[in-house]
């Protein structure tokens, strides 16, 4: 039964800060390959972890007042829960502070020292402290301020003595590896980056350091540690048993796939394949390098402020809802933008639409016609033959695609079928044939067809979400079926049996409204705002009253300016919002109101109105808003802003 083995890897990911949704997108993407192949037959081993040592980690922990260890500990713990969260299924995680691994990445460094393959010397170069990264005096000379190549941030020249790992000396040989197996780097184009830097010369490689101590000792001289990226790219072998449990690493290596993104493709494609080729080992069978999901502002990074937490949107949306928009949004490989716009989006159309729609009137109609007992089929015509192939051709498609890891084309051929599928009711009108005694049987076969087209369907999507098949499965009567089935179950049509009672639930996807979703959020920071409680409601009743009042004190830190508005329009895909531009006397100051059906821009514009003007910066439909405008609204719905009764300079405090 078992077609061999699958190793599949994510890279380890340094527990200097929490996770956000970049590190998702590649957990999640890892986690569906292993699924898919596990669905298929293959014994599978999934291999995630963190990345533990290094200057960095032992900077941040000093900042926080910890030792490393214990600093880490704490963030690993949030990296596994994240990992729940989202459904992710490792088979094992590596924490690269384990006793096994350091003894092994010992024995590695002790090795290629013996064989004279790293051997001491002197280093002198630019160091990149947030990158860990050594940069020759060539590779910083081309630009006339001293910043790291890669981020951009100020380096450090430095000398230290260093032992050095011959990676000259492989080359040759690995430019020929790659010439050899196409499918070792991908993307292609990615490829063709990798063969130009290699061909541009590769200088040994600086693999110690003096300058630190949070890492692992080198065996035979413990004033040095070992460079991160030795100790790190090791763990794919440590952690299957390389050195301590041969049987097992021999079973898994080489691996199948290392999914990394684009930023560390080099260590794993030039790095990483010389010291495997330095220990006699095979090399991995591919290195996927993937792109950036980038926000409208840019790259995520803490200082920016546009760290997406992945926890925030499972708890909003739910984990299916961000599993399917990870792997669906943006072309796997490709650099992509995320957004909640586009998130809700394809909640509302691909997720409550097509599929909830699907689910729904198929359950319903079982209930209404059949008793909610699933009918057996009948006599097959030729719109039933046509909805049978397409589900063949949308299968092999999935798995034609998810062999080339293009999830996104994947799940696009698996939603043709799902809209096929609404197609078939349409074609084959079930409530007009309800109509007719003698169409009873037509119509079990309709029914019947459509709870197999949903099997299948929910079969599809058990490598992609984690929640749904099974809730679809449920709602169908057949959760046990969907939960056994196997990738091969999915080609054989007629696996649900007649007489399985149905059970009509709550839509799997509800419909999100785009600008409730954003006003909700838009509250919560509101009440996250510093120096703001939230009220603690009370069981006395009469307690309640007196937290209600507020102090004088509280009042006054609300800061009510007199602005006057200088430019007002309609927020594009909006219809209650409007960006206002005003003059707060000192400043012009934008701002997004939700007024938008009750007032025309035009209508806005030279008035004075109060606004809120030390309100925390918000983002509402992607626009940048610096303040509330008042505005008051009764039970009606009607809804008018305030202005002031004479003329008054902009800025006027109100109080
Ligand atoms: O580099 N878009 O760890 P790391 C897409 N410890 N993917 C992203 C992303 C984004 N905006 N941000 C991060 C390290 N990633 C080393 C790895 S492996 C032997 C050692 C993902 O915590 C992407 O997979 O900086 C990227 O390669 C990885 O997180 C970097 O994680
Ligand atoms: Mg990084």
């Amino acid at each position: 039964m078992s077609k061999g083995t699958y190793y599949v890897t994510t890279p380890i990911y340094y527990p200097s800060d929490k996770l956000h949704i970049g590190h998702a997108y590649t957990t999640v993407a890892a986690d569906t390959i292993a699924k898919y192949k596990a669905m298929q037959g293959y014994e599978t081993m999934f291999l995630t972890g963190s990345d533990e040592h290094g200057q960095k980690i032992q900077r941040k922990a000093l900042e926080a007042g910890k030792e490393p260890k214990e600093y880490v500990d704490e963030i690993v713990a949030s990296f596994k829960a994240l990992w729940q969260k989202l459904g992710i299924d490792y088979d094992y995680f590596i924490r690269t502070t384990e006793e096994r691994h350091i003894k092994v990445v010992q024995a590695i460094f002790q090795k290629l020292y013996d064989q004279g393959d790293i051997y001491k010397g002197k280093y002198e170069g630019w160091y990149c402290t947030p990158c860990e990264t050594f940069w020759t005096d060539r590779q910083v000379a081309e630009q006339e301020e001293k910043l790291c190549p890669d981020c951009g941030r100020e380096i450090e020249w430095v000398e230290e003595e260093s032992y050095f790992f011959r990676l000259s000396k492989y080359a040759d040989r690995l430019l020929q590896h790659i010439k050899d197996n196409p499918a070792f780097i991908q993307p292609e184009t990615r490829r063709n980056e990798m063969v130009s830097f290699i061909e541009s010369g590769l200088e040994d490689l600086s693999v110690s350091r003096t300058t630190f101590d949070w890492g692992i000792p080198v065996p035979f001289d413990p004033d040095h540690v070992i460079y991160v990226w030795i100790d790190a790219l090791s763990n794919y072998i440590t952690a299957i048993g390389y050195e301590t449990e041969e049987e097992n690493f021999q079973k898994y290596w080489p691996a199948d796939l290392h999914l990394v993104g684009k930023d560390i493709l080099r260590f794993h494609t030039i790095i990483w394949p010389i010291v495997l080729m330095a220990l006699d080992l095979p090399l991995p069978k591919q290195v996927f390098g993937h792109g950036w999901l980038l926000t409208k502002t840019g790259k995520m990074s803490k200082s920016k402020g546009n760290v997406v937490d992945p926890v925030v949107l499972i708890e909003d949306f739910g984990v299916d809802a961000i599993r399917y928009y990870l792997l669906r949004e943006v072309a796997f490989g490709a650099d992509g933008a995320y957004s909640t716009e586009a998130l809700i989006q394809r909640i509302n159309s691909d997720l409550a639409n097509d599929l909830g729609n699907l689910l729904n009137r198929t359950i319903s109609m079982v209930n209404k016609y059949f008793g909610g007992v699933i009918p057996a089929a009948g006599p097959e015509e030729e719109v039933d033959l046509d909805l049978k192939n397409s589900a063949s051709l949308m299968l092999a498609k999935v798995e034609e695609n998810m062999e080339a890891l293009k999830y996104t084309v994947a799940l696009e051929e698996l939603w043709t079928f799902i809209r096929r599928s609404n197609k078939y009711i349409d074609q084959t009108t079930p409530w007009i044939l309800a109509r007719d005694e003698e169409q009873k049987e037509r119509l079990a076969t309709v029914l019947y067809n459509l709870v197999e087209a949903l099997r299948i369907i929910a079969g599809t999507l058990k490598p992609f979400m984690v929640k749904t098949p099974y809730l679809m499965g449920e709602q169908l009567g057949i959760e046990d079926l969907i939960r056994e089935t196997k990738w091969e179950d999915l080609k054989v049509w007629g696996q649900v049996k007649a007489g399985v009672k149905v059970k009509q639930g709550d839509p799997i996807f509800p419909r999100i409204d785009l600008e409730e979703y954003f006003a909700e959020v838009e509250k919560r920071k509101e009440k996250q705002a510093p120096g703001e409680k939230e009220t603690a409601k009370g069981k006395e009743t009469e307690t309640v009253k007196e937290k209600d009042l507020i102090s004088y004190d509280e009042f006054s830190k609300v800061e009510i300016r007199v602005a006057e508005v200088l430019e007002a329009e309609k927020i594009e895909g909006s219809n209650k919002l409007l960006k206002l531009q005003v003059d707060l006397g000192t400043e012009k100051r934008q701002l997004v109101a939700g007024i938008g059906q009750h007032y025309q821009g035009e209508d806005l514009i030279g008035k004075k109105i109060l606004m809120v003007a030390n309100l925390q910066p918000a983002k509402i439909f992607g626009v940048e808003s610096n303040g509330m405008i008042l505005a008051a609204s009764n039970d009606e719905g009607k809804l008018v802003i305030t202005t002031v009764d004479q003329d008054i300079s902009n800025g006027s405090r109100v109080k």
